[in-house]
């Protein structure tokens, strides 16, 4: 299965890339920052026909609305195009991000880094690999050494929950925080070391999914801010090397 996510997300990657720096239509979601372009419906489309053709007793959960109920106990969760914000202005930063769970489980997941022509991929028990080499966490244990990453949902301005003062708190601790808008690959730069932590509230199952079991099988550590373990669904999330946790707990639970 891991094979076949791969060869789709690369396919719909190169849609993106085909995509990208052209003069697309961009229609806005809820309000002038939240968008959609017609290049993350022609990857979500690409993907979901792919699904149906491939699995057609699976059920599918994809941010542009086309979800179906299938008999069997895989859910796909699609993200045809992480970062469509990034996309739009021609920042070079965005992905295509699949995870399949089943039952509760989440049992594979696909990060394609479109740009960098990167595949994160992990299946369970198996390790993270970035294309063919294996990727582990980094191994800082000291806050003022961490290089972080967060983000702000569309709704920050109407509903900022903290966000902000965490964001404060946390930087002024750690060596430095980025916000590059794409969750997706925010969490595999957790896993390839590259990050030692990153957190956001209100992301959405299909952001986290396949970033969660990639950073999961290369050593991470995926919870809430109370350090409890979360699902796909959670309004939380913390990802971190697993030595730096109990630091940016505190700081995001009091901030
Ligand atoms: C967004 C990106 C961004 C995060 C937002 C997400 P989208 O996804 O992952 O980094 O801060 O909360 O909604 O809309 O570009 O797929
Ligand atoms: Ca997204
Ligand atoms: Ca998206």
């Amino acid at each position: 299965m891991l094979k076949n996510i791969i060869e789709i997300s690369k396919e719909a990657g190169s849609i993106i890339r085909e995509g990208f720096g052209k003069n697309n239509i961009v229609e806005f979601k809820t309000d002038e920052g939240n968008l959609v372009t017609e290049i993350d419906k022609r990857s979500e489309k690409t993907i979901i026909n792919f699904i149906k053709k491939n699995y057609p007793k699976d059920s599918i959960l994809a941010e542009e609305g086309s979800n179906s109920k299938g008999s069997s106990d895989n859910l796909w969760i699609v993200d045809p195009l992480d970062g469509t914000t990034n996309f739009t202005h021609g920042l070079p930063i965005f992905a295509v991000s699949i995870g399949v769970i089943k039952k509760d489980e989440i049992i594979a997941g696909v990060v394609y880094d479109v740009m960098n022509e990167i595949v994160y991929s992990a299946e369970n028990g198996s390790g993270a690999f970035a294309n063919d080499k294996q990727i582990r966490v980094s191994s800082n244990d000291r806050i003022g050494r961490s290089l972080l990453a967060t983000g702000f949902a569309y709704n920050v301005k109407d509903n900022p929950q903290h966000s902000f003062e965490k964001f404060t708190a946390v930087t002024k601790s750690a060596r430095a925080v980025r916000r590059l808008g794409s969750a997706a690959l925010d969490i595999c730069h957790v896993a390839k070391g590259i990050y030692d932590g990153f957190w956001e509230i209100n992301l959405e199952p299909w952001d986290v999914c396949a970033g969660m079991i990639i950073s999961k099988e290369a050593g991470g550590t995926v919870t809430d801010f109370s350090g409890e373990e979360i699902d796909i669904y959670s309004k939380q999330i913390l990802v971190t090397n697993g030595k730096v946790t109990e630091r940016l707990l505190n700081l995001l639970s009091k901030n």
